[in-house]
C-alpha cells in the first residue's frame, strides 16, 4: 500500500504512471463495493477526485447528456448518462418507446415495472449508458403537474414499491438508476425558484417515502436532487436533506448528483451532502480545487464524496466488466416491442362502461374521431424523457387491423365538428380520442381538455348513444360531458404499439384490468391543492398546507367525492372478496409483532377470465392526526371465470406508524386500528380491527 500510493501520488491523472493490476488494490472483487471505493480514492491526487465531481460540457462524445471523463490511470470508466422514463431518450434512435411511466404504474404490478426497468435497463446499456437517469418517483401532489405522466402517482407507498421494483429492474442489466427528483418537486411552474414549505412529518410521511424504497428495498445507486427549494434551502445544498435525512436516516450510500444546474454554491453543496455537480463545473471543477487549498473545504469531505459515487459503480461492476455498448446500436428487439405493448394494455383503465358496451364485437362498424386517433397519436408526454418512437400504430390503424374483415372502420380528426357529429351518426359505435399535451417545464393551466376537445366529445355524443371516449392523458382531466357518453377508458400514453393496446382493450382481447395510481376530480376547484398559496404559489412559495392531506387523503378528510377514486377501474368480467383473515407474525419466543400477515379470497364471478387488484388501507386511531386512511399493501390476483385464490399479503409496522417531527423518529401509537380491504379507495367492504397495546 505504501509503495503504491506513492506512486500514485504523481499530480493529474493523464501523466501519472499507469499501474498494473497488482497495483490496484480496489481491484479485487472479494472486497465489498465500499471497500474497493474506499481503497480507490486513497490512491487519487486531488484533481483525479474533482474531477470525478462534475460533468464536462460541452460533451466530448455527441450522444450522452451527462458526461463524466474516464480516468485511465486508475482504470476509472466514463460515466454515461442518459434521460429514460419511457425508454432510451435524449435523441438516441432505433430505441423502444414504452408507455409513460404513469401507464405502467397503474397495471398496480411491481413484477410489470421490474420488466419495464429490465427492457429500460437493456437499452440503455446497449447504448453505451451506465448511468440511467431514471426513474421519476416524486409524488403527484398538484393533478396538473407537467411531470405526472412521468411519475407512479399520487400514494407514497405506492410510488415506492413501483420505485424498488424498476430500478431493480434497470440495475439488473448494468446501469446504475437514478431517483429521480430529490425532493419536494412537485410542481413545474417557477421550478428554478420555487420554494415548498413542508413541515417535517409531511415531509418524511409522503415525500421521503418513494425515496425510502428505492434506497432500501432498491438499492438505487443514485439519486438526483431537484431544482426547488424546500423549506428555504435549495435542494442541492440541504444538510437537512442530503445528510440527514438521505444519509443518516435513509442510509444511503451511492451518489446525489444535481439536476442540470440545480447547484448554487461549491462550500454548502458538498459539505451538505452534494457529490456531483451536473451537467458542468461551475461550483465544483476549480472553484472546488481552490476550496479546498485554501482550506475552506476539508479534503476528507472530498474523500467522503468520492466515495460515494465509486461506490455504486463498484456494484455495478463497471471496474469488472466494461460497457461495450455503442449510441448507434439498434438497441431494439421484438421481445422489447411485444412488452411496450403489454405494459401500455396492462396499464388501461376502464373508466366507465354503460350497459356493457365494450367490449365491442369486431364487426361493428366505428367512426374514429380525434387527433389522438389518426392524424396525430398521442404516445408519450415532452420534455427530458422524450423518446424518438420507431413507429406509432395510430388507433385507427390499431382497430383496422384487429377489426373483422370487411368491417367499416372511418375516421374523422375532429377539427370540423358538424363532420365529426355526421361521421358519428354513420356509424354503429363512434370512439372519440382526446389528448393532454403535458411537458416538463410547465403545468397545465387547469384540467380541461385542451381545444375543442369538449365541444368534440359533445357533438359526436349528441350524435350517436353509442360513445366512448379514449383518453391519452398523461393525469386526470375534467369530463363535462360524462353522462352522456357510454365508455371511458384512460389509455394514458400509451407508447409505439397505442392503437394495438387500444383495440386490445376495445375489442375485449385483453380484459382492462388497471386501476388509477392518482384521484380523477369532478372539478377544478375541488383537488387538494386548488389554492393559490398552496400552487403554482404566492411570492416564490408553495404552501403544503394540506399537509398529510395529498390525493385521495384529501378527498377523504373533506368528504368530496371524486369522479374517479384513486384504485378505482372496471373489468369485463367481476370480482368478490371474502374470508378476511389478519394474523400478526411475532417475534420468535417474544410477544411483539413484527408484521401482519393477511388472507383474503378473491373469486371471478363473471364469465370472462380477468385481474383483480386487492388494495389494502389502514385506519389509524384518531388520536394518531392521520388521514383517515392510506394504502398499505396491495396484490394483483388472475382468475379464471368462476375461479377463486387466496391472495396472501404482508402489512409491516410502517403501516401502523407515525413520524413524530420532535422526536425525529418513527413511533407506533397504542391503539384500534382498522385494516380495510377492497377493490379501490372508495370501495373497502372487508374490515378488521387491531388493537396495538
Ligand atoms: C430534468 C431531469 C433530467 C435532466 C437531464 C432536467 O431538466 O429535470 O429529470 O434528468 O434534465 O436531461
Amino acid at each position: 500500500m505504501m509503495a503504491a500510493s506513492l506512486l500514485f501520488s504523481v499530480p493529474g491523472w493523464t501523466q501519472g504512471a499507469i499501474p498494473s493490476a497488482t497495483q490496484r488494490p480496489w481491484m479485487n472483487t472479494a472486497d465489498s463495493p465500499q471497500q474497493r471505493a474506499a481503497l480507490l480514492v486513497k490512491a487519487m491526487t486531488l484533481d483525479e477526485e474533482i474531477a470525478m465531481m462534475h460533468g464536462v460540457q460541452p460533451i466530448p462524445v455527441k450522444a450522452y447528456v451527462g458526461y463524466v471523463p474516464p480516468i485511465p490511470r486508475l482504470g476509472i470508466p466514463a460515466l454515461t448518462e442518459t434521460d429514460g422514463r419511457a425508454g432510451v431518450g435524449n435523441g438516441a434512435t432505433q430505441v423502444t418507446l414504452l408507455p409513460a411511466p404513469i401507464a405502467a404504474a397503474s397495471s398496480w404490478d411491481p413484477a410489470l415495472l421490474n420488466a419495464f426497468g429490465k427492457v429500460l435497463g437493456n437499452e440503455e446499456w446497449n447504448k453505451g449508458t451506465n448511468l440511467a437517469l431514471s426513474p421519476s418517483i416524486d409524488v403527484v401532489r398538484v393533478p396538473e403537474w407537467g411531470r405526472t405522466f412521468e411519475s407512479y402517482g399520487e400514494d407514497p407507498y405506492f410510488n415506492g414499491q413501483m420505485a424498488q421494483a424498476e430500478i431493480r429492474g434497470i440495475q439488473s442489466e448494468g446501469p446504475i438508476a437514478n431517483a429521480n427528483m430529490y425532493l419536494t418537486m412537485n410542481q413545474e411552474s417557477n421550478r428554478f425558484k420555487e420554494d415548498s414549505i413542508v413541515d417535517e412529518r409531511t415531509l418524511h410521511e409522503i415525500y421521503l417515502t418513494p425515496f425510502a424504497a428505492a434506497i432500501g428495498q432498491g438499492q438505487v445507486g443514485t439519486a438526483m436532487c431537484a431544482y426547488v427549494k424546500t423549506n428555504g434551502t435549495y435542494s442541492c445544498e440541504s444538510g437537512d436533506l442530503l445528510t440527514d435525512m438521505l444519509r443518516n436516516e435513509l442510509h444511503f450510500d451511492g451518489f446525489v448528483m444535481s439536476d442540470w444546474t440545480a447547484t448554487h454554491s461549491t462550500v454548502d453543496a458538498v459539505d451538505h451532502g452534494l457529490n456531483q455537480e451536473m451537467p458542468g463545473q461551475k461550483f465544483f471543477g476549480q472553484a472546488l480545487k481552490a476550496a479546498v487549498e485554501s482550506g475552506k473545504v476539508s479534503r476528507s469531505v472530498i474523500d467522503e464524496r468520492v466515495r460515494q459515487i465509486l461506490t455504486p459503480m463498484f456494484r455495478q461492476g463497471f471496474f469488472d466488466k466494461p460497457n461495450t455498448g455503442s449510441w448507434t446500436a439498434n438497441v431494439q428487439t421484438p421481445e422489447h416491442a411485444s412488452f411496450s405493448r403489454q405494459a401500455a394494455e396492462q396499464g388501461t383503465v376502464l373508466l366507465k362502461n354503460t350497459g356493457g358496451l365494450l367490449p365491442l364485437d369486431r364487426n361493428v362498424s366505428i367512426a374514429v374521431i380525434g387527433e389522438a386517433g389518426g392524424s396525430r397519436p398521442k404516445a408519450e408526454g415532452a420534455g427530458s424523457s422524450g423518446v424518438v418512437a420507431p413507429y406509432i400504430v395510430s388507433p385507427v390503424d390499431g382497430l383496422r387491423k384487429a377489426a373483422a374483415s370487411g368491417t367499416l372502420i372511418t375516421y374523422a380528426d375532429g377539427t370540423d365538428l358538424a363532420a365529426a357529429a355526421s361521421a358519428a351518426r354513420e356509424a354503429k359505435v363512434a370512439i372519440v380520442f382526446v389528448h393532454t399535451d403535458e411537458t416538463e417545464g410547465s403545468d397545465r393551466p387547469d384540467l380541461v381538455l385542451p381545444s375543442n376537445q369538449d365541444q368534440m366529445v359533445a357533438a359526436v355524443a349528441a350524435a350517436n348513444a353509442r360513445t366512448i371516449v379514449v383518453l391519452d392523458t398523461g393525469g386526470p382531466v375534467l369530463m363535462p360531458w360524462i353522462d352522456k357518453v357510454a365508455g371511458v377508458i384512460e389509455a394514458w400514453y400509451p407508447g409505439q404499439e397505442d392503437g394495438n393496446a387500444t383495440a386490445a382493450i376495445l375489442y375485449g382481447a385483453v380484459n382492462p384490468s388497471g386501476r388509477l395510481p392518482l384521484t380523477f376530480p369532478r372539478s377544478a376547484d375541488e383537488t387538494p391543492t386548488s389554492s393559490q398559496q398552496r400552487w403554482p404559489g404566492v411570492d416564490g412559495r408553495s404552501e403544503y398546507s394540506e399537509k398529510l392531506e395529498v390525493g385521495y387523503r384529501w378527498y377523504d378528510a373533506t368528504h368530496t367525492d371524486p369522479l374517479f377514486a384513486f384504485g378505482f377501474g372496471l373489468s369485463y368480467t367481476t370480482f368478490h372478496l371474502s374470508d378476511l383473515s389478519v394474523t400478526p407474525s411475532r417475534d420468535q419466543g417474544g410477544t411483539s409483532w413484527r408484521n401482519l400477515t393477511l388472507k383474503v379470497s378473491v373469486t371471478n364471478t363473471g364469465r370472462r377470465a380477468g385481474a383483480e387488484v386487492v388494495q389494502v388501507y389502514v385506519q389509524q386511531p384518531a388520536a394518531n392526526g392521520e388521514p383517515p386512511h392510506q394504502l398499505s399493501a396491495f396484490g394483483k390476483v388472475d382468475l379464471q371465470p368462476g375461479e377463486t385464490k387466496p391472495v396472501i399479503l404482508n402489512l409491516d409496522q410502517r403501516a401502523f406508524s407515525i413520524y413524530d417531527a420532535d422526536a425525529r423518529k418513527w413511533k407506533t401509537p397504542a391503539g384500534k386500528y382498522r385494516v380495510l380491504v377492497g377493490g379501490s379507495s372508495r370501495d373497502l367492504p372487508l374490515q378488521r380491527e387491531i388493537t396495538i397495546h
